[in-house]
Order: C-alpha cells, then sequence, then structure tokens
C-alpha cells in the first residue's frame, strides 16, 4: 500500500536492508538469537551505554524498565505530559501511581524546576521518565543532581533520540548513553529515526539492571547451567520472577542493524530539512519555531511548529495542509487529558499549562530523510499560503 500525499513520518528502507533481513530468514535462528547480540553491541557503540538489551518495541522497553526499576503498588511514578501514552502507561503497567510534571516552553521537555519543586512540596517520586521531545535531550544532568539528592530512579525516554547528543561541562554526550540516567530506552518504529518494523530496547551502565532487564524480557526463566547444582536435570528452568515475552526477532535486528549503517546519512538529512524550514519560517510572527537545540547535535524526530495565533489559525493550517495531501500531525495532547488518567486521578485540565499552551497551538510538519526538496519547498508554500 502506498500513502497518498505526504505523510508526516516515513521509513526509508533499501534493497540493502532487505538483502540483511531475508540472509537471516534462511538462517537457523529466527528470533532473538546472535544478530540480536550485534545490534545491542552496535547500539553500546553509538551511545556508549554499558549494556543493551532488545525487545519487542519502545513500550515494552519502558515497561521492562518500570519493572527493573521495581516499581509497583501504588510508587509514583512522573513523566512529561507532552508524549506519547506509553511514557505514562508503563508506569501503570506496573500498578504505580502517575503524575506528570509540566514542560519547560524553551524545550518542550519536562521542566527540571518543577520536578525540583514537586519533590520539595508535593512527593518524591520512585521514578522520573523525563522524554527526549523531537529528539532534543531535556537537561538530563540536572535531573541527574536531583536524583541524586531525592533519591529517584531516572529512565530517559529516547524514543526520538537515536542519534542525538547534548552537551554538559565541555563533554558531549549521547542520548541513551545513561551517563545522566540509570536507563533509557528507543523505538524502532517505522516513525523513528531507524526502523527493525517494530522494535525497542532499553540501555544502562548497570550490570544488575541489564540481567534483570534480559531475564524479564524473556519470561523471568532461569536455565539450569551449572551441571552440579541439584535441580533435576540438564533440562530444568527456574521462574522466580514474573517476565514476559518481549523478544523481538533476528530478522527484526537484522534490518535494525543495516539501518544504524545509514544513521548518519539520515541525521544530516533531517537536519538539512530542518534549517530550509527554519530558514523560510523565520522571522515570520504568526510562527513559533522548534527549540533552537533543535538545531544544534540533534537528530531532529519531528519538526513542531506552533501558531502563534493559537487554536483557531492551527486548526485552519492543520486542514488546508490535509487538503493538499500534506498529512501534517499533532504531537502531543497532554497525556492526563485522557480520560483513563482523568477518571483515575482526578487530574483536570489546566494541570500542566505549558503542556496544554503548547498543544492548542502546535503542528508536525514532515519530517522523513526521504523527502525530496521538492516536497518541502511544497510544504513551506503551503504553510506560507495559509496563515
Ligand atoms: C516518546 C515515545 N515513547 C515511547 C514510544 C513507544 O514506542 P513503540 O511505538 O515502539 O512502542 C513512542 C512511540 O511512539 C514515543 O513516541
Amino acid at each position: 500500500m502506498k500513502w497518498q500525499g505526504i505523510p508526516y513520518a516515513k521509513h526509508w528502507v533499501t534493497q540493502e536492508d532487505i538483502r540483511g533481513v531475508c540472509d537471516i530468514l534462511s538462517s537457523d535462528f529466527l528470533t532473538t538469537g546472535p544478530v540480536a547480540q550485534i545490534f545491542e553491541n552496535r547500539l553500546c557503540e553509538l551511545t556508549g551505554a554499558g549494556y543493551a538489551i532488545v525487545c519487542a518495541n519502545g513500550t515494552a522497553a519502558l515497561h521492562l524498565a518500570c519493572m527493573a526499576a521495581d516499581i509497583h503498588d501504588t510508587d509514583l511514578g512522573v513523566t512529561s505530559p507532552n508524549s506519547f501514552l506509553a511514557s505514562a502507561n508503563c508506569i501503570e503497567f506496573c500498578r504505580g501511581r502517575t503524575d506528570f510534571i509540566d514542560i519547560d516552553l524553551s524545550t518542550l521537555c519536562m521542566s527540571p524546576d518543577k520536578l525540583e519543586t514537586y519533590c520539595r512540596e508535593q512527593a518524591v517520586p520512585r521514578v522520573v521518565i523525563p522524554v527526549d521531545f523531537a529528539g532534543l535531550a531535556p537537561d538530563l544532568p540536572r535531573f541527574r543532581a536531583l536524583s541524586k539528592e531525592f533519591g529517584f530512579l531516572i529512565i530517559e525516554d529516547a524514543a526520538h533520540a537515536l542519534g542525538s547528543t547534548y552537551s554538559f561541562e565541555g563533554n558531549t554526550f549521547a542520548c541513551g548513553s545513561c551517563a545522566h540516567s540509570d536507563m533509557a530506552i528507543f523505538s524502532f518504529h517505522p516513525a523513528k529515526t531507524i526502523t527493525a518494523g517494530e522494535g525497542g530496547a532499553i540501555l544502562t551502565n548497570d550490570p544488575d539492571l541489564a540481567e534483570r532487564l534480559r531475564l524479564l524480557r524473556n519470561h523471568g526463566m532461569v536455565r539450569n547451567q551449572d551441571p552440579k547444582t541439584p535441580w533435576d536435570g540438564p533440562w530444568y528452568y527456574e521462574m522466580d520472577t514474573l517476565g514476559y515475552n518481549y523478544r523481538i526477532t533476528d530478522f527484526q535486528c537484522a534490518l535494525g542493524i543495516s539501518q544504524m549503517d545509514r544513521l548518519g546519512q539520515f541525521k544530516a538529512r533531517r537536519n538539512q530539512i530542518v534549517s530550509l524550514y527554519n530558514q523560510a519560517f523565520h522571522g515570520n510572527t504568526q510562527l513559533i519555531l522548534p527549540p533552537e537545540g533543535l538545531a544544534t547535535d540533534a537528530c531532529p524526530h519531528l519538526y513542531p511548529l506552533q501558531l502563534a495565533n493559537g487554536k483557531e489559525a492551527r486548526l485552519a493550517l492543520y486542514k488546508a495542509l490535509h487538503a493538499r495531501g500534506i498529512h501534517c500531525q499533532i504531537h502531543y495532547i497532554p497525556i492526563y487529558w485522557q480520560p483513563y488518567y482523568a477518571k483515575k486521578y482526578g487530574y483536570e485540565k489546566g494541570k500542566c499549562p505549558g503542556a496544554e499552551t503548547y498543544y492548542s497551538r502546535t503542528l508536525s510538519l514532515p519530517l522523513y530523510p526521504a523527502m525530496s526538496d521538492d516536497q518541502v519547498q511544497e510544504i513551506i508554500d503551503a504553510v506560507l499560503a495559509n496563515l
């Protein structure tokens, strides 16, 4: 099936990618095997993290990370309201209690100041899940300083940020490096920077967390590895912890590895498109451009353009672009507006004014590396003609 018009995101799969997948389809391993391990090593090389555990998708990665963080029975977890549902749902999967810390309009990510106030005046969460919105890391070093003071764990939701970096005290860190977090996750959904069809990964520098994550990914099963142990026989396995089947196949990992070979190319093209948009819209008082950080060493995942005139102007532009086959999207409806969260916790509109202001006027323009310059120009012309 083909897209009609210009989608907001699209994978880019080449014949080489297809060959890589087909080679695995005719090999002896289909499910998580040696190729998954190669993919994990590549993720470690890219980010500098000590351990990577690949799994079924980014949502599974978040769930595994929350289980490894031992979230259970009303333990408090907080995340950004400006994210996909999964950033919060993972706390709920563990029967934790979910709350939301507002964003800074300058980064569109969770505000460290607001988190600090929350910890001092309301409650100290067990886990904080900051989200690298659109490919831009929030102030992770500041979150790390707060975690040292208050004792919470940090899971960086880097689903948007494979290939992005951030700077701190003159050093550069990869998103997902866990230099300032306990765990980080990626998603390999086709809308993301690289794809495995579906897929996800958790990264960490903590060997105990890595071991637990591997265990939880595969039903919590431990096989009898020591012939001297008094188990029932060499076939025996035990399950002491409830885990899941969150495995990923080796042929998906082959696609992920092949795509990683082109990450530099994807990043360069994404940045070129962002520059073209920025140049065209710069100085237009009706438009608020994405955070400046996206123009540094980020690998931009989205181009969230805000309409200074707000909700009505956004709706009109959304409709005009869709009528021309330009499938812009809205990222994101504040998560706590969802009836599930509103009913369960009594969260009301007005709770996070930053996320709500941003939501009321934002629209993500198409951004993916296979877009042609002509398509970018078509979108720019359509935006400027419909303000
Ligand atoms: C910020 C964020 N976190 C987590 C996820 C979940 O990833 P997946 O779709 O691979 O389950 C997504 C996917 O859209 C996302 O955008």
